[in-house]
């Protein structure tokens, strides 16, 4: 069997990029059906996203692949932090997803290797994944990298005024 490579992404990969995130989105709508909702067009709108990401240096994206066969994706950024906060700049991981079949190898572990090399020569001194605590799979994962949780989020159902908007009272979280 031929070795598996991370390698950088190029407009080329997009197909198979997108095929990956929508692994990760359909996982996170099983687990979080109201949070996680899609637009109709999100297909198109990640494709967009996606294409500025490509070309923006403070980005990066890339496969894991065996013989150019697409396994996983990984998408590391520079992103600026509080105003008062010092270092001013921090990595982020937007999204990280290895197709089902190929899971339990370690390309998950390439993938943040690189993402990790990445942000050292950037010299980012912190690097921030977030995860959704009902994904079985995210946390251990997450945690085996070295990422410690720091902080949670809540999330609770605004209700809207009835006669205002009344079709919209039905989408409570
Ligand atoms: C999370 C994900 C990227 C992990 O990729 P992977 O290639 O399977 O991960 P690795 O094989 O490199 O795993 C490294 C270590 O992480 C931990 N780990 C990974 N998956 C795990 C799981 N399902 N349960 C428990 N621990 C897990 C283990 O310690 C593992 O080492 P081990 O196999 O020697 O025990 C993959 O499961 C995935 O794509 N999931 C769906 C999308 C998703 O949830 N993405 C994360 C969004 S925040």
């Amino acid at each position: 069997m031929q070795p598996i490579a991370v390698r950088r992404a190029t407009i080329g990969d997009t197909d198979a990029i997108v095929r990956l995130w929508r692994e990760m989105m359909d996982l996170h709508q099983e687990i979080e059906p109201a949070i996680w909702a899609m637009r109709t067009d999100a297909e198109e709108a990640f494709r967009m996203y996606l294409a500025q990401c490509l070309q923006d240096p403070d980005h990066m994206i890339a496969m894991a692949v065996r013989a150019e066969e697409p396994l996983g994706f990984i998408h590391a950024a520079k992103v600026q932090r509080p105003p008062v906060l010092e270092p001013p700049v921090e990595g982020i991981i937007h999204g990280c997803c290895v197709t089902r079949n190929a899971r339990r190898q370690g390309i998950g572990c390439m993938l943040v290797a690189e993402a990790t090399k990445w942000f050292r020569e950037q010299s980012l001194t912190i690097a921030r994944a977030s995860w959704a605590i009902n994904n079985p799979l995210s946390g251990p994962f997450w945690v085996a990298q070295g990422f410690r949780p720091y902080q949670v989020s809540g999330v609770c159902a605004v209700a809207v005024e009835a006669d205002a908007n009344s079709d919209q009272t039905t989408r409570l979280l």
